[in-house]
């Protein structure tokens, strides 16, 4: 048994970096190659155990949802042609797992947006998985990992980054205290988005959380925080103070933000690169576009 079923995604966003073409398409079907970053971030999910994704979204953002659905009339025109690879691609989605929606009709925050998938939710679900899409992290298993922490140690278990202190006030930070173990830390406050004289170390959440059912109990008694919004950071405090156990694993790995334009296209060129088809002429054409030819 995993240490979660469900896996919550907050895909409720303007998208607002990436206008004007979120004026039609939601940020979160933008391809990666050719594979909406969604995809990942639910292939992520259900590697690690998810049988159910919960994608918090808002009002005009249903292709978001659509897009796991299975389209039976697509599928019988490529099987009829003989096209089995591009029928395997499009069975893929439909195939990770159960894809519900929650809708979140006001743009309150990512607490907020969290808390809005508290009904799709039922009694065994003890623990829930929150993945933000606009991370990749890289290569993934990190929530495998975090799972193990939580079946040791009990409670919340976050992903962290290493993140170069002048880049901290983007993040909620972490204030840790050492374990044993060099990758995993305990958790004893957590800020959201402080300025870097005030962060209380360079480690970040970066995307991943594996949270106790209690959050949602947090989530009902937390104020508007940082940018006047409700702060799953802050969530996840209050719950610290009350003595919940706490506790990060230090990811080593990398990192794409497909949240803005160039984050997104460092992400596609970095899978290109790796994709039989598409990665050596893109190399070599990176090569001499770099060289100034
Ligand atoms: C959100 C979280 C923040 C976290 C970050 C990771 O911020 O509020 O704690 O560190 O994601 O990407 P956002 O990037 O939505 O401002």
């Amino acid at each position: 048994m995993s240490a979660f079923q469900t896996a919550i995604v907050p895909a409720a966003g303007l998208g607002t970096r990436f206008l004007p073409t979120t004026k039609a398409v939601p940020k979160e079907l933008l391809p990666v190659v050719d594979t909406p970053g969604i995809e990942l971030v639910a292939t992520e999910a259900a590697e690690a155990g998810a049988t159910k994704l919960v994608i918090v979204t808002s009002p005009g953002k249903d292709a978001v949802a659509e897009y796991f659905r299975p389209q039976p009339e697509l599928e019988a025109t490529l099987e009829e042609r003989g096209k089995a690879d591009l029928l395997a691609k499009v069975r893929r989605a439909p195939n990770l797992l159960t894809v519900e929606t929650a809708i979140q009709d006001k743009a309150l925050g990512l607490g907020h947006a969290v808390a809005c998938a508290e009904g799709n939710l039922t009694g065994a679900d003890d623990a829930v998985a929150v993945l933000l899409p606009d991370d990749l992290v890289l290569p993934t298993g990190v929530l495998s990992k975090m799972a193990a922490v939580r079946e040791k140690l009990g409670g919340s278990v976050l992903c962290a980054f290493d993140i170069p202190k002048e880049q901290i006030s983007a993040y909620g930070v972490f204030d840790v205290k050492d374990t044993g173990d060099d990758d995993v830390k305990q958790v004893v406050g957590m800020v959201e988005k402080p300025k870097p004289e005030d962060a209380p170390s360079t480690f970040a959440a970066a995307g991943r959380y594996l949270l106790d059912r209690s959050i949602f109990d947090a989530l009902k008694r937390i104020t508007p925080g940082a940018g006047g919004e409700l702060q799953l950071t802050d969530a996840i405090a209050l719950l610290i103070n009350e003595g919940h156990p706490v506790h990060v694993v230090v990811h080593r790995g990398g990192r794409h933000d497909l949240g803005n334009p160039g984050g997104f296209l460092k992400a596609a060129v970095d899978f290109a690169l790796e994709h039989p088809d598409y990665g050596p002429e893109l190399g070599e054409w990176l090569r001499a576009r770099l060289a100034g030819s």
